[in-house]
């Protein structure tokens, strides 16, 4: 197959990857965004042709001819990297995106840095504030993974050993991350905003970690916290370094910035939320008030507990069908798979199910203890497990908060998926797991949200933030009585097998 090379500008970024790559592979990790989820319909992530060539098949030709642009435009998520390439990506010179139209911002002279302090994985974007263009990006994975994959067992780790090497090494990252933004640029600094989920930000703010890891799990440090570069070791000079608040214990600012991002709290539709990052987060609401909960379902979709499962990265099998020769998997990077991600296993556990592999109650229909999905990767029972628990919490996580607004499906008008996947889903094949229930065209795939709310926080002083918050009621899902009851209904697949 060989590599690529492929250069992103306004970056001035290399990247090399292996021939035949989607570039919607390549672009997910600088924080391009996908909002149609690569159907070539919102056109927001074009790229054009600087250097090298593109040859669009059929159906990117017609929705290229739809959007009218100039012939060396093309849309990243229907494009391959089959020769080396100088690309210009449409997302890093127009205005902050969301909701598929384009923000408002309000212009200011200076420099600002959004970040998005994952449990997986770390973006930091530097922003231009007179023009919101984003001038540069890092990305790196949180360092404190090797302590964890999951928010429970870096928690565990902190408890026992101490969160303080936890804390100095996520600074010392997110340092040198954004040290390497402003090298060679004559510029300084007016502020960086941080969103992220609340074990982080309290792992970063060096807060007491024990009132998250005990029942009640209420925290009294949820609120924005302030640092200079100084104070936190920062090699760079920046007197305004704001962590933002979080909405409840496991509720954090990532999702406060989903918020923004969809402008899901200044309507009178009714919105869902879904972060099927690592704590399942939801959110239900409208302008009269937002609720929001987080469940146990992330860590089955960002692969930990399924013994394959790996993030969505180079050799994740992140979609799996059923063709007239048996299954296939589409693999990240165009490489021999080594894993499953979150929508390759909602995809493989689909179309087991469809194609009477799995019984209703998730069990192997032919008595063996796994099934092959392609290579060396297979789906062991268990694996089976971990899904079916993750998906009960997220659809049981659903059913609660919309009763608790009186709403039913049919009242909501648009549904957010958010998440490191996000972008891979494949509704249809979720839908029939049950996971969800929604009309399929109410959905909306947002890809890294966290971090297009972070920007969009670049341009105000704070207030949107209390805004929002003032909004948001934190609920805990499992103090609901009857929980227990509606998380093991949802555990079986007899909807979808029936
Ligand atoms: S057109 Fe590519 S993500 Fe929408």
């Amino acid at each position: 197959m060989g590599k690529v090379r492929i250069r992103l500008d306004p970056l001035g970024k290399e990247i090399a990857a292996e021939r035949g790559t989607s570039l919607m592979d390549v672009l997910h990790e600088y924080g391009v965004e996908f909002p149609c989820g690569g159907r070539g319909t919102c056109g927001k992530c074009k790229v054009k042709i600087i250097q090298g060539e593109i040859t669009p098949d059929s159906l990117h030709f017609k929705r290229l001819e739809e959007h009218a642009w100039s012939p060396e435009w093309r849309l990243a998520c229907m494009s391959r990297a089959d020769s080396d390439l100088v690309l210009e990506v449409g997302q890093f010179e127009v205005l902050i995106q969301a909701d598929e139209t384009t923000f408002d911002f309000k212009a200011s002279d200076g420099y600002g840095v959004a970040v998005d302090l994952g449990t997986t994985s770390l973006v930091a974007q530097l922003v231009e504030l007179s023009s919101a263009r984003v001038l540069a990006v890092e990305t790196a994975l949180n360092p404190q993974r090797r302590y964890g994959s999951d928010l429970i067992s870096r928690l565990e780790h902190a408890l026992i050993h101490g969160s303080e090497y936890l804390t100095s090494m996520i600074r010392k990252e997110l340092g040198s991350m954004i040290s390497k933004l402003l090298s060679n640029r004559d510029i300084s600094l007016d502020r960086v905003v941080m969103v992220g989920n609340t074990v982080m930000q309290h792992l970063f703010a060096g807060l007491d970690i024990r009132p998250l890891s005990f029942y009640p799990f209420e925290s009294p440090d949820l609120g924005t916290r302030k640092f200079t570069a100084a104070e936190l070791g920062w090699d760079i000079d920046c007197e305004r370094i704001e962590f933002y608040p979080s909405i409840g214990s496991f509720v954090g600012s990532d999702i406060l910035a989903g918020i923004h991002a969809t402008g899901m709290w200044h309507r009178q539709e009714y919105s869902v939320l879904v972060d099927l990052g690592t704590n399942g987060e939801i959110v239900v609401g409208n302008r009269e008030g937002l609720w929001c909960a987080s469940t146990a379902a992330g860590p089955a979709f960002e692969g930990a507990r399924i013994s394959m499962g790996m993030l969505a990265t180079t050799g994740a099998i992140s979609s799996v069908e059923q063709g007239a020769e048996g299954i296939t998997c589409s693999v990240i990077g165009n490489v021999p798979a080594s894993g499953i991600c979150g929508s390759g296993l909602i995809d493989a556990v689909s179309v087991l199910l469809e194609t009477g592999q799995l019984g209703g109650f998730g069990e192997i229909l032919s008595g063996q203890p796994k099934l092959s999905l392609t290579g060396e990767v297979v789906l062991t029972q268990k694996d089976i497990q971990e899904f079916q628990l993750a998906k009960a919490a997220i659809a049981a996580g659903l059913f609660i908060l919309l009763r608790k607004l009186g709403l039913g499906k049919e009242d909501i008008a648009d549904v957010y998926i958010a998440g490191a996947f996000g972008n891979y889903i494949n509704l249809e094949k979720m839908l029939y797991t049950g996971m969800m229930d929604f009309p399929l065209d109410r959905f909306h795939k947002l890809g890294n949200s966290a971090l297009i709310g972070a920007k969009m926080f670049l341009f105000s002083e704070g207030e949107k933030a209390d805004e929002i918050l003032a909004h948001c009621h934190h609920m805990n899902l499992e103090s609901e009585k009857d929980f227990q009851d509606i998380f093991v209904d949802r555990l079986s697949f007899t909807q979808a097998s029936s």
